[in-house]
């Protein structure tokens, strides 16, 4: 088993990603782990849409980097996997409740030794039209879902790079 702290705290966000798809035992554990994640009064509100279509990844990718205002670029890194999470618009804690599987996610690929990383502007790419036909081709009623953000996941291409130093005085005691 897993030493939990030692995985978090080798963890690191990936931006450089082999082309070899990951095999879909290990994307399932890790789609398993962001299912297992709490969610506020258990109301497990937040999907997980798995894309391993790299036409689709990439498309994804380049409108999430044109929302960051960096035309042509895969905000995506070249990733073979992206797992976007979304959540019901009935849900008012989507943020946090999304933000939790994302974690639980990043954490279970690291422990599988697979690079990954974090990508925000989840809740944007799924209002362009792009986006939203994206939703409706894997029966995801783009009306009734919000994106929250994306874990891109894939083997990394290189060295892990090192974590920055913790910042001190982030602990407070009363
Ligand atoms: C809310 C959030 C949004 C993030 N969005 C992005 C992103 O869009 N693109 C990216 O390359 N990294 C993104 N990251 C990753 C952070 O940049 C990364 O976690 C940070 O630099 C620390 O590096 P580490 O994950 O290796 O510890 C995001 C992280 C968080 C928590």
């Amino acid at each position: 088993m897993s030493d939990i702290l030692e995985v978090l705290k080798t963890r690191r966000s990936v931006r450089k990603y082999k082309k070899d798809m990951v095999p879909e035992e290990l994307l399932d554990r890790i789609l398993e782990a962001g299912l297992y994640a709490p969610t506020g009064m258990d109301c497990q509100k937040t999907i997980l849409l798995k894309i391993t279509d790299q036409e689709t990844v990439r498309t994804l990718g380049l409108v999430n980097g044109r929302i960051m205002g960096r035309e042509g670029m895969d905000a995506f890194y070249g990733a073979p996997v992206v797992i976007s999470v979304l959540s019901k618009n009935t849900d008012p804690i989507a943020v946090y409740n999304g933000s939790a599987a994302i974690m639980n996610m990043l954490d279970e690929a690291a422990s599988l030794g697979l690079g990954s990383c974090w990508i925000h502007r989840g809740k944007e790419q799924f209002e362009t039209e792009e986006g939203r036909e994206i939703l409706r081709r894997a029966g995801i009623d783009p009306d009734a879902y919000t994106g929250i953000d994306n874990v891109i996941v894939g083997y990394a291409d290189g060295e892990l790079p090192k974590a920055s130093p913790r910042k001190a005085g982030r602990i407070v005691e009363l």
